[in-house]
């Protein structure tokens, strides 16, 4: 893989803030619901009627809801983010909405220690050299025997099937095989660490297991794709990173995805549950 950091870049952190795009975000993230809940409903499977769950970077919320629909009127569901803008919306009694920064800010606040189960999803890659840190406090935050599950990508690997299509080379050029994520301070092969994380952090029986797909320009998963590269591309216009050359790089990357002749890889989406025994 090229390494290419590109020192004029800031601190990598979370690129897709809402705040100034809420409802492009919104859209986004319904998107991304629509796409990724039916395996993630599949990976929180062993929640059970009556426990407490925590759903951290829960986003606009469709898993801490569908968590609180499975834990039922016994149960409780607490559902955190530091942008609190979409989940305000929700109202279920055994759904509790926190501000809450899983880096930063005081575990008091969420009763450390008295969760069944705690979950996040694609909120870990983001926090490039803290996610040690985080899943640490999450553990914290579990009972002993209550389970931890994290769903993440390797999103380096968006790469075209076929090298021959008009579009790959120029594609590849700009990816430099996930190297694009290398130049902003991010680990495009991420999600395939979670289980040595989850060890780390002291978890037992753990389970990992991860899925692609072939995927074609103008699908639900390409229009998800091009809209995310979109949200990276108008905060590298903010904070003054957007180059010319990172602007044809742009170009090479989200043309392709309105091609249905244009296949490629999804990226490869990881999913990990470990258990906190003591
Ligand atoms: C890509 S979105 C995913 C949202 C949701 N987990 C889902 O999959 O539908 C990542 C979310 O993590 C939140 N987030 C980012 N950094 C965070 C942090 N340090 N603590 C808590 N939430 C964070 C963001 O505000 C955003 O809502």
């Amino acid at each position: 893989m090229t390494e290419h950091r590109d020192n004029a870049h800031p601190e990598p952190g979370y690129r897709l803030a809402a705040k100034g795009r809420y409802e492009t975000e919104d859209e986004r993230l319904d998107l991304l619901e629509q796409l990724f809940d039916p395996t993630s409903r599949q990976r929180r499977g062993l929640v059970q009627p009556g426990w407490r769950c925590l759903e951290v970077g829960a986003g606009r919320g469709s898993m801490a809801v569908w968590l609180a629909q499975q834990v039922g009127p016994t149960g409780q569901v607490v559902a955190t983010d530091i942008d609190l803008r979409y989940l305000n919306r929700l109202n279920l009694p055994n759904l509790q909405v926190i501000h809450h920064n899983i880096l930063e800010d005081p575990l008091d606040v969420l009763d450390p220690g008295s969760f069944d189960l705690v979950c996040s999803r694609l909120m870990l890659f983001w926090l490039a050299g803290k996610q040690e840190k985080a899943l640490q406090r999450m553990v914290q935050c579990l009972r002993p025997g209550g389970w931890l599950v994290d769903e993440d990508g390797d999103w380096g690997t968006v790469i075209p099937v076929d090298s021959s299509h008009p579009h790959s080379a120029g594609y590849n050029k700009a990816w430099h095989d996930g190297g694009w994520w290398v130049s902003r301070g991010y680990d495009p092969e991420f999600g395939r660490k979670l289980p040595v994380l989850f060890e780390r952090c002291g978890l037992k029986n753990i389970q990992h297991e991860a899925r692609t797909e072939a995927v074609r320009g103008d699908t639900p998963w390409a229009k998800w794709w091009g809209e995310s590269l979109e949200g990276i591309r108008a905060s590298e216009r903010i904070d003054g990173s957007l180059t010319p050359a990172r602007e044809e790089e742009y170009k090479a990357l989200i043309t392709p995805l309105s091609d249905p002749t244009f296949w490629f890889l999804s990226a490869l989406l990881h999913g990990c549950l470990g258990q906190r025994l003591e």
